[in-house]
């Protein structure tokens, strides 16, 4: 396509794209406008012939913003940036590569909300060259677009990560630069980027392509492509088969945490921590939890025409029943008639009935009765409760709160699909956001001190595999993304020449595998159901005939407070009534000050409190902008950018998470602990061992 864009040129056409993908609204960092509801009664600023504006609308009718609760001030060009810096206005809508920038040169970092969050896009921006250019130096031609396309592409695909790196890195340079040149206003004004953050003065995408590997994997670039769907989509970019990072490569993610600026590019940020943690309708996490089918209740939870259940669920107040015929079913708490709570309903004969007027409702919410009305007025047929799917297995209610009109496959980790005869199955309520609670699972270090920092090597049977987290509390790490999630190998001397590992798995949405045994049998998984946003239920799976857990010391007798099993109060009708632990943190956990004194390093009993005492310590919702990270967090730091990865991508592009459609990827998925010779590759350890052991779901499809 020859494309005139001046008189008297004639240029090719080489490519196309998206500068726009970073419109949107920007606030200052520090305002207290955390989502689009909150520009509500403020002062926003705009140019009113900008490229953007006219966008305004269609933003604010899709985010559910009154136009009429926004005070609009028109500014020029000039001045649009200034007026946000002096906090003349509480917002503006602009660019935000080149407002952001534009602040960031100024020493003032800002935060956005891209309208492309709300489904708006915008396209066109040619790459041309001379014909004459393309004719005589076709490979440099390509060369140029394909490294003009790679950040683009990226910034075009991830419009919000790309905000994110640009800020940490900006910020981090700009304050690196004034300090190393003063009086560089070249430097201060953003015009040059220091060698120290990409180990090379010249720009990434002049990097020939294994050296622009090399310096990625040098500082230790979470956003490289690091699985197979990603390196599918970059593959289809430019058409060119790349180096894919292996388990070396991977693993080299490690050493990069002795380096400050990426210690501060791995801190997440406070909108990463909204966007991670809130699960309600409508937030983008909550819309992730809802393309699978979530644990709801234990079936034992609910009788044939027994007692309704109130049911939190994602921020949902819910009521379950089981009907007469056994079915279950799960319906929004408030009649559809006047939305009384049908937790006070008749569960009889088929159906919940309300018992304000008596209408009545199956377990697919349909009305089977309105005897509050003449029958020539009854209009039950156009009546609906609104009724989520359900189904059950193995002992456990699973409910599909999303759209589709046919549910997708249910979960399949090996610990569900076990003989149920050979399966426990536990739930337990956690007063805490989510991911706090699910990050203590993938936290394997503080095993050797939370649970058994009292204990030592001469506590523990001399042959026991787990003796050798007494001999070094403080392990190395390897990580790595997976199909279904993350994955995490925690590795320390064992005997000569050899290493022990723990492994453990994060599986989409709130899955974890821990290590509690030998990597051969340890068959468990445990789902950190969010309640709502400050409350979890977690459901355990764990196969029977697994080998025990550490318990006992080596002359047989108990560990001191190290129960597994932590007793529950008596379940009551209260939303979050279902499922706590006797010690909470009402009791803080029944702490005993002088049994940590003297034989454990918490005084508190149980395995589950002493989790539940540190998690729900940190608040209901961690703000995770105080953190210091470390290298042993490496899995934790791994598995937010997945999950924020895929949060982004269903937002932004509609992609579907992880494992919806294909839950037989985490078939490979199993946590636990095995010692291998120290040359041998951390994964291959993982899959001979895999390969040599127990698998009981294989054993059952094979009867
Ligand atoms: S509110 Fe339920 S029947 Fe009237
Ligand atoms: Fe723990």
């Amino acid at each position: 396509m020859i494309l005139s864009v001046a008189k008297d040129l004639s240029l090719i056409a080489l490519a196309t794209c998206d500068y726009d993908s970073t419109m949107g609204v920007g606030v200052l960092d520090d305002s207290p406008i955390l989502k689009p509801q909150d520009l509500a009664g403020k002062k926003v600023a705009s140019v009113p012939t900008s490229g953007e504006f006219p966008f305004f609308p269609a933003y604010a009718e899709r985010v559910g913003l009154a136009a009429a609760s926004i005070e609009f001030v028109h500014v020029d060009n000039k001045v649009l940036d200034r007026v946000l810096m002096e906090k003349r206005v509480d917002a503006i809508t602009s660019f935000a590569l080149g407002s952001a920038s534009a602040m960031l040169s100024k020493g003032v970092p800002s935060r956005w909300m891209l309208y492309s969050a709300a489904g708006i896009r915008n396209h066109g921006q040619p790459i041309a060259t001379r014909r004459k250019t393309l004719e005589a130096d076709p490979a440099l031609c390509e060369s140029i677009t394909d490294g003009l396309l790679e950040p683009l592409a990226y910034t075009l695909t991830n419009p919000q990560n790309s905000l994110e790196l640009f800020h940490r890195e900006h910020w981090a340079w700009l304050v690196a630069a004034r300090h190393r040149s003063p009086g560089s206003a070249r430097a201060r004004a953003g015009m040059v980027r220091p060698g120290r953050l990409h180990g090379d003065d010249r720009p990434r995408h002049a990097l020939p392509d294994g050296a622009r590997s090399q310096a990625a994997r040098s500082r230790g670039d979470l956003h490289q492509p690091l699985y197979r769907q990603d390196q599918a989509r970059r593959v289809r970019l430019d058409q060119r088969p790349r180096p894919g990072l292996g388990i070396r490569q991977v693993s080299e993610l490690n050493n990069a945490f002795s380096d400050p600026d990426q210690r501060s590019r791995d801190m997440t940020t406070q909108m990463e921590n909204e966007l991670l943690t809130r699960v309600g309708p409508g937030t983008p996490m909550g819309t992730l939890m809802r393309q699978y089918w979530l644990p709801a209740c234990l079936s034992s939870e609910l009788e044939a025409d027994g007692d309704p259940l109130r049911l939190m669920l994602l921020s949902e107040r819910l009521i379950a029943f089981r009907d007469s015929a056994g079915r279950v079913g799960v319906l929004d708490h408030r009649c559809p008639h006047r939305c009384a709570s049908l937790f006070y309903g008749r569960n009889e004969e088929g159906g919940l009935r309300c018992v304000y007027h008596g209408w009545k409702f199956d377990t697919a919410g349909n009305c089977l009765d309105m005897p509050n009305l003449p029958a020539d007025q009854d209009f039950r047929e156009k009546v609906k409760a609104r009724a989520y799917k359900v189904a059950e297995r193995g002992g456990l209610v699973y409910v599909y709160m999303g759209e589709r009109a046919v549910a997708p496959p249910l979960p399949a980790l090996e610990a569900m699909l076990c003989p149920p005869d050979e399966t426990s199955l536990s739930a337990r309520q956690r007063e805490c956001n989510w991911l706090q609670a699910l990050e203590g699972d993938i936290d394997t270090s503080h095993f050797s001190f939370l649970h058994t920092g009292k204990l030592t090597i001469d506590d523990i049977d001399p042959n026991h595999l787990e003796r050798f987290q007494f001999t070094d509390r403080a392990p190395r790490y390897h990580a790595r993304p997976t199909d279904w999630g993350t994955m995490y190998a925690a590795y320390r001397p064992a005997q000569p020449g050899h290493l022990y590992y723990r492994f453990a798995h994060f599986a989409f949405p709130f899955w974890t595998l821990f290590p509690n045994g030998p990597l051969a049998d340890n068959v468990l998984a445990q789902g950190w159901v969010p309640m709502d946003d400050t409350h979890t239920m977690a459901f355990t799976f764990s196969w029977t005939r697994k080998t025990p857990v550490l318990s006992l010391n080596k002359r047989g007798e108990p560990l001191p407070l190290l129960d597994r099993v932590s007793p529950t109060l008596p379940n009551t009708a209260d939303w979050f009534g279902r499922w706590r632990p006797i010690a909470n943190r009402s009791n803080d956990y029944l702490i005993d000050r002088e049994a940590q004194r003297t034989i454990s390093y918490t005084g508190i009993a149980g395995v589950f409190p002493q989790d539940s005492a540190v998690t729900e310590s940190m608040g209901d919702i961690s703000d995770r902008t105080r953190e210091n990270l470390a290298p042993s967090d490496r899995m934790i730091v791994m598995t937010r950018r997945r999950l924020l990865e895929a949060v982004l991508a269903l937002q932004d592009k509609g992609t579907v998470p992880p494992g919806v459609d294909d839950p037989e990827v985490s078939g490979n998925a199993r946590s636990g602990d095995l010692i291998a010779p120290e040359g041998q590759p951390w994964l291959e350890a993982y899959e001979q061992t895999l390969r040599d052991a127990l698998h009981p779901v294989m054993a059952l499809a094979a009867e």
